[in-house]
């Protein structure tokens, strides 16, 4: 079968093969799955280039999520109870990397059986976007109704979704964008206010649009020197979740600025966050995915979707600026 590998930490277009790898087998507990399709996401992207949080040993295979079904099981009664049986169509969770190629085998518990009205491209990226969306604005920061949040990155998946779940549980967003040319498209989706880090003062803006209330909780995902305004957003006792570093630039700031308030900033990772999570709260999390998936909230929209002849057109596509959504890998 065929699998993309990396032998080291680089440029993923230098880095990144397409290899004639020997089929695995599930062990106990295992299954197998036949990959369909998987996206290309940030954190993919990261490890390969060696910055992620946490790394593989070498060769690996990238690739957190997707969309396969199952070829073999060796799961046990738990998995037969989950229905996870040859033929069963299924969301890959996982969590090592590893499926960018033909066939995977991991976990049963690692593996959603999802409904057949999701379509493959939804279910591709059923977890890493979505979860972390919920988690942060639902357990984290616990938005009420009415309350603002701010947000960085909006144009991304992650961000739409985000607006798209304020507008569904009745918060709402302040959301900057590099392109000024996204507003239009934001505010269809539900955003409140969209302004361009390139263009307006945001913490004037962001005083105006909040009658000088300021935001009471503030996500990144960019990182640089625009994590100062973002920080002068806050109200007194603000909270900012940084989960992400797209810019690749430090934010150099006066700590000080954090003691005026005072304010918090920390950090959000999904990964750590699902280690201290029991199976029930993760198996209502696959449902309320699953349920806000069907009614729009939760939904990605792709741009393209490249077969594995083709991953170095994949790879300069992501790259680009101005995508207009996710890639995907067609593996099967
Ligand atoms: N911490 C966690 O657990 C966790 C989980 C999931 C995702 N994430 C993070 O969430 C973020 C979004 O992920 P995604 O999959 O939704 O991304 P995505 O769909 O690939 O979108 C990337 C977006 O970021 C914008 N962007 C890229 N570089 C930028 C820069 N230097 N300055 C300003 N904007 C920039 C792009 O803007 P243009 O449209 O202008 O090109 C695009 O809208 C990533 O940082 C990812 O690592 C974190």
């Amino acid at each position: 079968m065929k699998a993309i590998v990396f032998e080291r930490f680089g440029e993923p277009r230098e880095v990144l093969q397409v290899r004639d790898v020997p089929m695995p087998e599930p062990t106990a507990g295992e299954v197998r799955v036949r990959m369909r399709l998987a996206p290309i996401n940030p954190s993919d992207l990261m490890t390969v280039g060696g910055v992620y949080g946490r790394l593989p040993n070498l060769p690996a295979t990238p690739g957190f999520e997707g969309v396969g079904v199952i070829d073999a099981s060796s799961g046990g009664w738990l998995a037969k109870l989950r229905g996870l049986k040859p033929g069963r169509r299924v969301a890959v969770l996982n969590g090592r990397g590893g499926n960018w190629q033909e066939f995977v085998t991991l976990p049963a518990r690692h593996v959603v059986p999802v409904p057949d009205d999701l379509r493959d491209e939804q279910v591709a990226t059923f977890f890493v976007n979505p979860a972390t969306a919920i988690v942060m604005t639902q357990y984290v920061l616990q938005m009420r109704r009415a309350s603002w949040l701010l947000q960085t990155g909006a144009g991304s998946a992650l961000g739409r979704m985000i607006i798209r779940l304020g507008k569904h549980f009745g918060f709402r967003t302040i959301n900057l964008v590099r392109r000024k040319e996204l507003a239009n498209e934001l505010m269809q989706l539900g955003a409140d206010a969209v302004l361009s880090t390139r263009e307006d003062k945001i913490v004037d803006r962001v005083a105006e649009i909040t009658k000088g209330a300021m935001v009471p909780c503030a996500l990144d995902c960019i990182g640089g020197p625009g994590v100062v305004d973002v920080i002068q957003s806050l109200a007194p006792q603000g909270r900012l979740l940084v989960y992400g570093t797209l810019s690749a630039e430090p934010t150099p700031f006066d700590t000080r600025t954090l003691m005026v308030g005072p304010r918090a900033m920390e950090g959000f990772w999904l990964s750590e966050w699902v280690k201290h999570q029991g199976t029930l709260r993760m198996l209502g999390l696959f449902r309320q995915i699953t349920a806000l998936m069907r009614v729009g909230v939760l939904t990605t929209p792709v741009a393209a979707t490249y077969g594995l002849d083709q991953l170095a057109q994949a790879i300069e596509h992501v790259e680009r600026s101005a995508r207009g959504g996710k890639i995907l890998l067609r593996l099967g």
